[in-house]
């Protein structure tokens, strides 16, 4: 019986993309696997794998006299892989979870499993399109008046930033994004800034956790060749390629969580060094090579031959245990601001050095705010006219 490949899988396997994922991308993880190993002495002449601090967990105190009955999190993506993982553990630890997602069929049978296992958890479930500016903010408004209506404090204390997409073609979203790139950053970008006044109003410390990856070290060059402008944002150069040029998959996957890296170091500078009475921390978490479904677009028999590489490598992790770096990060103790955690065990490590460039991550802040303010102006009009 012969092997039969199909078109799909030959059309990948033949792109450089394709080659990119395949030898940078695991380059890029072995790479913060060193950073958890490497040596004291040596660090010295490689800055960027210098030992970073672990943090522990911090347990979820539910004190019945607090304004606080229990701590509400926010977790997006929370129907599949790590977010249904981080919306299990996080109920467990006592948090009061609102899973938002697409689907509100994968939404109630999310929250059906979490009660199988715990059948204390407290859930509660919201559709949100992370793609969409207007189902963000629907989402914003939604939220605040069940807190109302629920009796809740009007604030939330965590929101887990998870929700994230591997495109294989370019999609153009309602809003005139690249799809991947509004996913996986400008949706991030625009539900922590709505969200960021239930996030102050906080009577505890608050916090926002990005689910970041290993990837965004393959965005490398000098800050001066990275573009965060507004027009490359929004993809006016590469989404509108030619029908004949292939869409850089690979690449704009990087660059979305490169971004997403970029404006959690940026939210930590505006929030917790120049303004620490808004007690808001804001943590990036990398969870690895986990075994999900993120790879739903690359052909099937790609993907497996993938997973199998990975975890004859030993670099394949379940949902559960990928999940950990995540967990760490939404509890570990406020000084963890800004940190990168990868690794488990409260780990952290240091980002590519690129990521630290405070100018370029400026840079991304502007764009970004600017590209919400039209976006949102653009939405008024459209429901208006
Ligand atoms: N798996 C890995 O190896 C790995 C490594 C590093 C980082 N990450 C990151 O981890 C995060 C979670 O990914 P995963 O591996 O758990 O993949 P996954 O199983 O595919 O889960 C992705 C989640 O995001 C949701 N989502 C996608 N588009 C959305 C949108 N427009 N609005 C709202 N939700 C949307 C999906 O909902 P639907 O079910 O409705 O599609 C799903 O719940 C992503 O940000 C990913 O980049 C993953």
């Amino acid at each position: 019986m012969g092997f039969v490949v199909d078109r799909a899988t030959m059309e990948m396997v033949c792109s450089a993309q394709f080659w990119r994922m395949a030898l940078l991308w695991t380059l890029s993880l072995l790479f913060s696997y060193l950073g958890l190993l490497f040596p004291e002495p040596l660090s010295s002449l490689f800055p960027s794998l210098r030992p970073n601090p672990s943090y522990p967990r911090r347990g979820v105190s539910l004190n019945p006299s607090s304004e606080l009955e229990r701590p509400i999190c926010v977790v997006t993506g929370a129907t599949s892989g790590l977010g249904a993982a981080a919306a299990r553990e996080l109920a467990r630890e006592g948090y009061h979870v609102v899973l938002a997602g697409r689907s509100c069929q994968l939404l109630s049978e999310t929250m059906q499993k979490i009660k199988q296992q715990q059948s204390d958890a407290c859930l509660d479930a919201f559709q949100v399109d992370l793609s969409s500016i207007h189902s963000v903010v629907k989402f914003e408004s939604s939220l605040k008046q069940w807190l109302l209506d629920s009796n809740l404090h009007p604030s939330i204390q965590l929101l887990i930033n998870n929700a994230g997409i591997l495109a294989k073609s370019c999609r153009v979203t309602a809003d005139g994004f690249d799809q991947m790139v509004q996913t996986n950053y400008i949706g991030a970008f625009v539900l922590t800034n709505i969200l960021l006044p239930l996030l102050k109003n906080s009577p505890v410390p608050s916090r926002v956790v990005n689910v970041t990856s290993f990837t965004h070290r393959c965005v490398t060059f000098s800050a001066s060749s990275v573009d965060v402008s507004k027009e490359t944002l929004a993809r006016k150069n590469l989404c509108f390629l030619p029908a004949s040029k292939p869409y850089p998959f690979a690449w704009t996957y990087e660059y979305s969580k490169f971004c997403l890296l970029l404006l959690s170091y940026e939210l930590h500078r505006q929030l917790y060094v120049l303004d620490p009475a808004s007690s808001v921390s804001v943590i990036a978490a990398d969870p690895g090579v986990v075994e999900t479904s993120i790879m739903r677009e690359v052909p099937p028999r790609l993907s497996r031959l993938a997973f199998m590489v990975l975890r004859l490598l030993n670099l394949l992790q379940s949902p559960d245990k990928g999940v950990s770096s995540v967990i760490d990060a939404a509890l570990a103790p406020p000084d963890a601001s800004g940190k990168y955690f990868f690794g488990g065990k409260g780990r952290t490590i240091r980002s590519s050095s690129l990521s630290y460039n405070s100018k370029l991550a400026e840079e991304l802040w502007l764009a970004s705010s600017l590209l919400f303010q039209e976006t949102q102006h653009a939405v008024k009009d459209s429901e208006t006219n």
